[in-house]
């Protein structure tokens, strides 16, 4: 038998176990729990002494990461060897924050030194479109950037100009990603195009969504200012060929590469507009903040690595007590996006079905993932958290020091993030009340996030400490965490459907399909 699979066998055996006993009472068993399983990694805290492990199961959990190897395959991730097998691709996504002179290779060959050019000519893009340097082709600054991408070209800038945007900014960013033709009209209304810039970002500059929206907002352009304005059109893309012939200036297309996963990429140029709108040194610091727990995941003994201890609990629920969904609530209005953000992460990484050389996995792979901000999430679907039939393992997020406002309405806030996790956990027993319905059964997991501010370098570290947690993951359950080939079915329907809507010969479909698509031709 291999060794992982014996270590599948011990954590198994190991969940059994925590049936028997109540998360609190680990506290009085185990008095170092809360000091070792209280972590600081790259600014943030995590509290993982709310999660269901025993200090044996913990022991367990590690034996696993040891018997999957996770340090060689981490060693393998930052040396740029081929992880993402089923594409042929390394994922160096941490190439992308570090350091100039970091000296990172792709299956041995220098990447640094492209990696630090685009980053200056990001940079130099940023500060002239910031000092009115680059202005639109009317000679105005600009006021505006309008950002066109979809999945990873999308929900990461899309949540770091949320978490960071300042209230009343010298550039509006807005965000296009469906290609419902609402979310454009919506972004477009009231902007002036002679101070708009377009940004159009695809890694492979054929998606469907990203085209349409990026043509008719091309169209917006050229109909108030004519083809003047295809000086207002930036790319980002890694086929920049394909961004010059849709109309881009070439020295507006700014290019990445094939090792950076769409759902990796806001480190690289698919952040220029965040960039832009929030300036330099703020993007900058963001790649810093995530570098420093890239130096973390990479150094930090197992027991004490926030990414591994954080990916092992959340196995630990998810195989050894059978959890297929879990519940992310940032107690951070500004941090609302991460839900939709670590979906795309977590379960375009993980939710796979077969090992990376194609056996069908041996183990329930990612969990669903769901949230919203908190506090809204306690008036809409905590109920089900507290008192429902499934126990909904949760990531509270919190922020000691608001971005602004009251402090007063600020420590409401962190007041129900505590309150909440520690409700989950204790509950209320059926003997402390004579009704049935108030009682609460506690015993639900949290872990528990703290950042002491929202500023772009714990931002960076958070979004890192997830990507890392995903990847250690991966390594266990022993997928490709950089593929999605899941991805890719519907597209190639929905292509055929759409020739059939306008007008094509009708094609082979199940009855309940056919009747779809003769009701929308009706
Ligand atoms: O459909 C999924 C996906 O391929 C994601 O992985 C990716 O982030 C997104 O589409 C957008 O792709 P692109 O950046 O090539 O437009």
């Amino acid at each position: 038998m291999r060794q992982i699979d014996a270590a599948w066998g011990a954590l198994a055996a190991a969940a059994r176990g925590a049936a028997d006993r109540r998360i609190e009472g680990l506290f009085a068993t185990e008095p170092d729990r809360l000091e070792r399983l209280t972590l600081e990694a790259a600014g943030l805290i995590l509290d993982l002494s709310k999660q269901p492990w025993s200090r044996a199961d913990v022991e367990t959990l590690l034996d696993l990461a040891r018997a999957a190897d996770v340090e060689a395959a981490r060693a393998r991730l930052f040396a740029g060897e081929i992880v993402n097998v089923s594409e042929g691709r390394p994922a160096l996504h941490m190439a992308l924050r570090a350091p100039d002179g970091a000296d990172l290779r792709a299956e041995g060959e220098p990447i640094s030194g492209e990696v630090e050019a685009v980053r200056n000519a990001m940079r130099a893009f940023a500060e002239a479109v910031r000092s009115g340097a680059k202005r639109g082709c009317t000679g105005r600054p600009f006021r505006a950037i309008v950002h066109i991408g979809i999945g990873g070209s999308d929900l990461g800038p899309r949540l770091v100009w949320e978490a960071l945007k300042p209230l009343d900014p010298q550039i509006e960013l807005r965000f296009v990603a469906n290609v419902d033709p609402a979310e454009l009209a919506q972004a477009l209304t009231g902007l002036d195009p002679a101070e708009t810039l377009l940004v159009t970002v695809s890694k492979t500059f054929t998606t469907l969504e990203t085209l349409t929206n990026a043509e008719a907002a091309r169209a917006w352009l050229r109909a108030a200012l004519g083809t003047a304005s295809d000086s207002h059109l930036v790319a980002v893309s890694a086929a920049p060929d394909k961004a010059q012939a849709f109309g881009v200036p070439a020295d507006q297309v700014f290019g990445f590469w094939d090792w950076v996963g769409g759902r990796y990429s806001v480190w690289s140029s698919v952040g220029l507009s965040c960039a832009v709108a929030l300036g330099w040194d703020a993007f900058s610091a963001f790649h810093a903040g995530a570098w420093a727990m890239d130096r973390h995941f990479q150094s930090a003994p197992l027991p004490r690595n926030a990414p591994v201890l954080l990916a092992l609990a959340h196995v630990f629920n998810r195989n050894g007590l059978g959890r297929p969904i879990r519940a992310v609530v940032p107690y951070a209005q500004r941090l609302r996006l991460f839900a939709p953000f670590l979906q795309q992460l977590e379960m375009e990484s993980n939710g796979k079905r077969v090992t990376a050389d194609g056996r069908p996995v041996a183990h329930a792979t990612a969990a669903s993932v769901f949230g919203d901000a908190g506090t809204n999430g306690q008036h809409a679907f905590f109920q089900l958290l507290h008192q429902g039939t499934d126990v909904v393992p949760i990531d509270i997020l919190a922020v000691r020091e608001g971005s602004e406002g009251d402090p007063a309405a600020q420590r409401k806030l962190l007041a129900n993030a505590v309150a909440q996790a520690e409700a989950l956990m204790v509950g209320r027993p059926a003997a402390e009340t004579p009704d049935a319905h108030r009682a609460f059964p506690g015993d639900r997991p949290s872990s528990f996030i703290l950042l002491d501010r929202l500023d772009p370098a714990r931002l960076g570290a958070l979004i890192a400490l997830y990507e890392h947690k995903t990847f250690v993951e991966g390594v266990l359950w022993e997928i490709d965490s950089f593929d999605q080939w899941g991805v890719e079915l519907g597209k190639t329907l929905a292509t055929r459907v759409l020739a059939e809507l306008e007008g094509g010969a009708a094609g082979a479909h199940d009855p309940s399909t056919a009747a779809l698509i003769a009701r929308l031709k009706s």
